[in-house]
């Protein structure tokens, strides 16, 4: 869909020509460089209309000189260039691209920039795909003239043309990774539900470089998943742990990916209020943003570490055999769990996928994902995801590459005195403190099953759907995580 381009821009005969121009100093007029569009750049200029203010756009109908049907300028800006700020130049184009019904669209890269070009290549084109992202399956009539139109192809139009293309290639996996991370989502959860994840990890596996192993029921009861178990005995759709591997070598490091692939959280006996659950369907971002991440592996099949993705998948429901309040289980690794809330279920097959990968894999770092606490939201609100770690050196990591992606992460304390709220009097521990940190209480709790092994965990509870709103991040899930993993695994030492 999009493709590195040597034409010059004044040949493209599409629907949409995109330029970005920087805000230049007082008394100098921004240029593009086609001389149809600088004229009119500087009459807009001139007249106070356009600024190139970091987001600001210029659309025109050129009447001769260039063959696109309408040209459209991009503002950059004027604050120091980063990547975040290609990213958004893109989703800004293609939001563009999409209200002007626009089937094929050509983006100019700008020269004299001080950016490595592959860097901004890179940057524009995952802005420009994953501003583009549309989930429209379910819509059988569309009003003609208010739907968005679809963009078909992107040409990045560059003079440098392996750095460019180098860069999209690195962008569109990625963007790739991000769709599919939102489309799993965006997915009901009659529609997409653990035997999705399932069929997901094989079908990534089929490519040849993966293996996919899925965990069903049986499996789980021979080997004492009490967590998973007991979250699914409410539901009538059978549990799964899909287990996706990657290995570059035997002496390779191993990276453990897992995600918390709740399809629909009701809160099952303790279960939810009416209003908003509707939103619990995307209580399996987690599980969808490792996945995502092992389709870009699959792509780019990095050669310095193996990288492993878990996720156990199932629903939390009320039924006749539902985990209880009071209930005891017994996880993975042998520790009996108080279940107090039933609401708190993530951290409960979180804790057999983590106790499990870790005895089998092996790995020298360990990040889980998961939608986890309602206080994450209340504490970071929609804008940071919640890092906490045991290890500083992997949290800077994490952290660097979140950054990098435009998915920023804040990392909250832990520490043995929040361990005291999950003290059980009739069990090892119980899954619920009081609502005073809840969010630390969770990873404390999943600290239980992770012991020393370098770990960060990541509550997205936050930052799934409901993400700040940004040009190249639609209303509705985000795909939050997927990138950030891949920036994560590529920069790997
Ligand atoms: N999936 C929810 C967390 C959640 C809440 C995600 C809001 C997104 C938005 C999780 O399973 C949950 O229900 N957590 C409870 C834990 C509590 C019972 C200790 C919560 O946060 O209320
Ligand atoms: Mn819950
Ligand atoms: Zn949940």
């Amino acid at each position: 869909m999009i493709k590195a381009s040597q034409r010059r821009p004044e040949t493209f005969s599409g629907d949409l020509l995109v330029y970005f121009v920087r805000r230049p100093a007082e008394n100098n007029i921004p240029v593009c460089g086609n001389p149809v569009l600088d004229p009119v750049i500087d009459r807009a200029y001139r007249s106070g209309d356009f600024t190139a203010k970091a987001g600001q756009t210029l659309l025109v109908y050129p009447q001769q000189g260039v063959k696109a049907n309408r040209l459209l300028v991009v503002g950059l800006g004027r604050e120091p260039l980063d990547r975040e700020l290609f990213r958004l130049a893109g989703g800004t184009a293609a939001a563009a691209g999409q209200k002007t019904r626009a089937t094929k669209m050509m983006a100019v890269l700008p020269g004299r920039l001080d950016f490595d070009p592959a860097e901004m290549a890179e940057c524009l084109t995952e802005g420009l795909l994953l501003g583009a992202y549309q989930f429209r399956k379910y819509m059988t009539v569309e009003p003609e003239d208010e739907a968005p139109g679809r963009i078909e192809s992107i040409l990045l139009s560059s003079a440098t043309g392996a750095a460019t293309a180098r860069g999209i290639k690195r962008g569109a996996a990625a963007a790739a990774a991000g769709c599919a991370a939102r489309d799993m989502a965006n997915e009901p959860g009659n529609v997409w539900t653990p035997a999705s994840f399932a069929e997901f990890g094989e079908m990534l596996a089929r490519d040849g470089s993966l293996v996919c192993t899925v965990l069903g029921k049986n499996e789980m009861k021979k080997m004492g998943m009490g967590g998973i178990l007991g979250v699914n005995s409410g539901s009538a759709r059978p549990p799964a742990l899909v287990i996706v591997e990657y290995r570059v070598s035997k002496k390779a490091p191993t990276l453990l990916l897992v995600g918390k692939g709740l399809t629909f959280d009701s809160g099952g006996i303790s279960i939810k209020p009416s209003a908003k659950m509707e939103e619990m369907k995307y209580d399996m971002c987690g599980g969808a943003a490792v996945l995502a991440a092992m389709q870009a592996v699959a792509a780019e099949k990095p050669g310095k570490v193996n990288v492993v993705a878990v996720v156990p998948a199932t629903e939390n429901l009320p039924g006749p055999a539902a985990l209880k309040p009071g209930d005891i289980i017994t996880v993975y690794n042998g520790k009996t769990v108080e279940v107090v809330n039933t609401d708190a279920e993530g951290r409960l097959i979180l804790a057999d996928a983590l106790a499990y990968a870790i005895e089998k894999f092996k790995p020298a770092a360990v990040i889980d994902i998961a939608t986890l606490t309602g206080a994450v939201v209340i504490g970071l609100g929609h804008h940071r995801t919640g890092m906490l770690a045991n290890d500083d050196d992997l949290a800077a990591r994490v952290a660097d590459a979140a950054g990098r992606s435009g998915e920023p992460v804040w990392r909250l304390p832990l520490g043995p005195e929040y361990r005291k709220q999950i003290k059980s009097e009739v069990a090892d521990i119980k899954n619920v403190g009081n609502r005073a940190g809840g969010t630390i209480t969770a990873a404390v709790f999943l600290q239980e099953f992770v012991n020393d092994i370098p770990w960060v965990h990541l509550d997205i509870a936050g930052t799934a759907w409901n993400f700040t709103e940004k040009s190249y991040i639609p209303k509705g899930p985000s795909g939050i995580g997927a990138r950030t993993f891949i920036e994560l695994i590529r920069n790997w030492k």
